[in-house]
């Protein structure tokens, strides 16, 4: 008989109770070290004071609006970051498929407002994931993601990762976007370097393309950077955002400069939840404490001494791991035994992590991470690396 919950996971036999800052608590009273964070939403942690008390207090005087009526916290939440990054307009969606959903309308209808309406086609990359709409899996093209969902939405060109020849080979006058993370997550932690970056915003320069970044799992600070594609010193024309932004409560993002977002007039898109007062009280409480120098400097702290830590761990056991690879507290540790059997060596040790494409690990620790927590995580997954071993 089928489950009541729809049975789309496979479930890791955990029920977690309660959350505490970077630990989470399961029925039974264990206490786990969370290095997923819900796979990189939860930006600061579980029940965060400051997070607790803005959603209080919104939930307190007005939950829920209509669109239809202008929203004074999602106007502050728009306002926080078109101040803090390259873009001129935000539109709020509940989580990164809608995110992408919205992105790819965008990039089309403003080729078609352009004048040219066959520049339809975005090019993405094989190891890429934007979510599971219809636009999300047709934009990742992996059979994986594809296979019984047909037919697929059209006009997406799945290229190699980093191969700059077969990118230049495939631009002709019906491409109109490049859509890429710059680092990819569920793809094994893959990040683009900063050159790679900037050759491919001088690529959709020179061949007027819009540069669409899927920053859904890199943004937010993750990266030591507010958004990661700082680190190149490029800007994209369309950014999709999610996961971090809420810090645990579902809230996306499209952020666009002014050109981009042209075709996007009234009534061409919408959501009914997407940018409402409970979300965006959150999102600004969060953008609040993570887009200051301060926090992002302590981020780039606890990134070098997990990183650092964590090149020993895989000095000490060259049997379960090959390398670290990441950026910020955006880390992957390659595996040479199977990644999900670490994973649940992890979970015996009482230490959370996430797996990834390419036999990878993610690490994707609250961005408050302590360094004695850093140290724990470390304690911890040397254990788990050792009894898989004597296994
Ligand atoms: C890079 C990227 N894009 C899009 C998504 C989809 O986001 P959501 O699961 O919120 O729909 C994800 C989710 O893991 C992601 O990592």
């Amino acid at each position: 008989m089928i489950p009541s919950v729809l049975p789309t996971y496979n479930r890791a036999p955990l029920s977690f109770v309660k959350g505490e800052g970077i630990w989470l608590i399961e029925a039974d009273g264990r206490r786990f070290l969370d290095l997923g964070a819900g796979i990189a939403v939860n930006a600061l942690g579980h029940a965060h004071p400051a997070l607790v008390d803005a959603i209080t207090r919104q939930a307190q005087n007005l939950w829920h609006v209509s669109n239809l009526y202008r929203i004074p916290e999602q106007q502050a939440l728009a306002d926080r970051l078109v101040a803090a990054s390259f873009a001129d307009t935000v539109f709020f969606t509940n989580s990164g498929t809608e995110s992408c959903e919205l992105a790819v309308k965008m990039a089309r209808k403003y080729w078609f407002d352009k004048g040219q309406p066959q520049k339809t086609d975005i090019i993405t990359f094989e190891g890429s994931f934007h979510g599971r709409s219809a636009a999300g899996i047709a934009a990742a093209g992996s059979e994986k993601m594809t296979k019984g969902f047909g037919p697929l939405l059209p006009g997406f060109m799945h290229l190699p990762w980093n191969d700059p020849d077969a990118l230049r080979a495939a631009i002709t006058d019906t491409v109109g976007a490049i859509l890429i993370e710059p680092v990819q997550g569920e793809g094994g932690i893959r990040p683009l370097s900063d050159q790679q970056l900037k050759d491919i915003r001088a690529l959709c320069d020179a061949h007027d393309l819009l540069l669409i970044l899927d920053e859904v799992q890199c943004g937010v600070g993750r990266s030591g950077r507010l958004f990661a594609h700082e680190w190149a010193g490029i800007t994209p024309d369309i950014m999709m955002v999610a996961k971090g932004i809420g810090g645990g409560f579902p809230l996306g993002a499209v952020l666009a400069t002014e050109d981009a977002a042209s075709g996007m007039t009234a009534g061409t898109h919408g959501s009914t939840y997407g940018g409402n007062p409970l979300a965006c009280a959150v999102g600004c409480a969060v953008m609040d404490i993570v887009a200051t120098p301060d926090f992002l400097a302590d981020v780039n702290r606890k990134a070098g001494q997990l990183r650092q830590a964590l090149e020993g761990l895989v000095a000490s056991h060259p049997d379960t791991f090959e390398e670290v690879r990441g950026v910020g507290l955006m880390l992957g540790l390659k595996c040479r035994k199977t990644n999900s059997d670490v994973v649940n060596a992890a979970y015996e040790a009482e230490v959370i992590t996430v797996p990834a494409a390419d036999n990878v690990i993610r690490l994707l620790p609250p961005l408050n991470i302590s360094a004695d927590e850093i140290a724990e995580a470390i304690t911890r997954l040397d254990r788990a690396a050792t009894s898989l071993e004597a296994a």
